[in-house]
């Protein structure tokens, strides 16, 4: 693997997965990276309701903890909602904000992830800022304005490299087993990276840029070696360990 630019980042997303039945799996990933020499960091995102416990199993690991959302206050009348400090609190070096499920699901706009990145990036967690087309918008030929439109408009001002962190996760890609093509990605990767160049100068080279949308073992290889993809956002192979360390193994 490739190893110019960023450290690479395999981060798990485990959506509205886990229970404490499945704290075994960060155990047993963590048993299987003991020894292994990795060119790139790991991390998993848990529901928050499990977050200090995972935490706890990870202990000691070179393993970190995100969590997937949070509110863009440091505390207040928002009821249901976690902000970046109590993650921070938990464990948490990262927090995912703008993920697709979220912007639908939830109507934020890239003003709202925008503010809840900038929330993470106070609290001193990275900001994993989550961007990507529709099918729709790709058949009609717009991914590459779609991409640099959402980007411009989530990305804070003062975001570095170290505070943040983008992922490119196509909406269409995302659970349903088809991922764009490796020219495709490594479009949208230049294309980033580029517009990243303008938005934060210098730093724009150092952050990280990560693929999202069906990850698996057999084509992670493919995906990370492209271009400007610095690392994995992984949904559905992250639950298991033994499918998980499949992906990171690319970065050994
Ligand atoms: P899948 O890997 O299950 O397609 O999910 C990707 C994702 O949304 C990660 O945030």
């Amino acid at each position: 693997m490739a190893s110019e630019g960023p450290r690479p980042l395999v981060a798990g997303n485990w959506k509205m997965n886990g229970s404490v039945a499945m704290l075994k799996e960060p155990r047993l990933l963590a048993a299987m990276l003991k020894d292994v020499k990795l060119k790139a960091d790991v991390m998993v995102c848990p529901p928050a309701v499990i977050l200090r416990r995972v935490k706890s199993v990870l202990k000691g690991t070179r393993i970190k903890v995100g969590g997937q959302d949070c509110h863009w206050n440091p505390l207040g009348a928002h009821t249901g909602d976690i902000s970046a400090e109590m993650l921070k609190e938990a464990g948490c070096s990262a927090v995912i904000v703008g993920h697709s499920e979220r912007r639908t699901n939830h109507g934020e706009t890239d003003e709202i992830v925008a503010s809840k990145a900038k929330a993470a990036q106070r609290a001193g967690l990275v900001a994993i800022i989550c961007i990507g087309e529709t099918l729709e918008e790709r058949k009609a030929g717009k991914t590459l304005d779609v991409v640099a439109r959402q980007l411009k408009a989530s990305l804070p001002e003062g975001s570095t490299a170290a505070n943040t962190v983008i992922a490119y996760e196509p909406v269409w890609a995302i659970g349903t087993g088809l991922t764009p093509t490796t020219a495709e990605v490594a479009e949208v990767h230049g294309l980033i990276r580029k517009e990243l160049g303008q938005l934060m100068g210098g730093e724009g080279g150092q952050t990280r840029i990560l693929y999202g949308g069906s990850v698996k073992a057999s084509n992670a290889a493919e995906l990370m070696g492209q271009p400007h993809v610095n690392g994995a956002l992984v949904g559905g192979a992250s639950l298991k360990a033994a499918d998980f360390l499949g992906i990171i193994k690319v970065y050994t």
